[in-house]
């Protein structure tokens, strides 16, 4: 079946579920400019070890390497704008609440693209780039600004070093948002699966709780991944390209 097809049924399906489920990754933010992690030679992971930059030993090894990474990430986010993909996901959004039905959006990424570009309640399973955390008293704030410039950056209240509010590999993700992400994945009509790779657990296991609990699902990513022969639409094309379309075909003129 081609792609327009595929979006003509998921349409049809997006317009009459009642509650709808959307999980993003890294792919979802790809065409902003951010690279993914595991593309072969654009990925973060392609030049630098996960455990290094992404895990609790990393960066008690070297937390100045670390965070001076998360910075520059920080940075380079913050400069970077939401596309069309994210702004169609944000129409999905209002399209199928004015309609009576509940939609959640779930996210791997740490960037804050979503809430720029219009989705409210994300829910951001990897935590953000923009909190930092003391760990030694645990004092927690915002960082909107420019970057640091010294690192690792040192918390006014206690002088302990603070670390970015990400999920790093070996941790647990924030118990709350994990569970609401899957009650609500058990409990959806239609999951949607935009711009992952599929591979990280949990978030990995939230499409087979959905399909577990009887939900159309689709993927939307221009590769094909574990989940691709899964799903009941797996949609070969970049998220700025399809998900303003399927927007437009669902929700266009209401
Ligand atoms: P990955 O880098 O693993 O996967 C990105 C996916 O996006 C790939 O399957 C690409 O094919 C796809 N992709 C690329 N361009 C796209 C586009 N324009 N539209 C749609 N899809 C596109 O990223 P994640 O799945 O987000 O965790 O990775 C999951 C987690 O692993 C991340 O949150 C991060 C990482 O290590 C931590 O750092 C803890």
């Amino acid at each position: 079946m081609d792609t327009d097809r595929q979006l003509e049924e998921l349409a049809q399906v997006l317009r009459q579920s009642r509650r709808v489920v959307a999980l993003t990754g890294a792919g979802m933010s790809a065409e902003s400019g951010i690279p993914t992690f595991r593309d072969a030679l654009e990925g973060h992971w392609a030049d630098d070890d996960p455990l290094a930059l992404a895990a609790p030993e990393g960066f008690a090894r070297d937390p100045e390497r670390v965070t001076r990474w998360y910075d520059q990430r920080r940075a380079q986010c913050a400069a970077c704008q939401p596309h069309e993909g994210h702004r169609a996901l944000a129409a999905i959004e209002r399209g199928v609440e004015t309609d009576g039905g509940a939609f959640m959006l779930v996210t791997q990424n740490v960037d804050a693209l979503h809430g720029r570009a219009g989705s409210r309640g994300v829910v951001e399973l990897h935590g953000s780039l923009a909190r930092w955390r003391c760990i030694g008293c645990g004092e927690e704030r915002e960082e909107r600004g420019p970057a640091f410039g010294a690192y690792p950056p040192r918390c006014e209240v206690c002088g302990g070093i603070r670390r970015p509010g990400v999920v790093w590999f070996g941790e647990l993700l924030p118990t709350e948002s994990l569970a609401i992400a899957q009650e609500a994945s058990s409990e959806c009509a239609l999951f949607l699966s935009i711009g992952t790779s599929a591979v990280v657990e949990p978030a990995a296991g939230l499409l087979h709780l959905a399909r577990r609990g009887g939900a159309l699902t689709c993927e939307i990513n221009p590769e094909p991944t574990p989940a691709s022969p899964l799903v009941d639409w797996a949609i070969a094309a970049p998220a700025g390209q399809a998900l303003p379309a399927l927007a437009a075909k669902a929700f266009a003129g209401t």
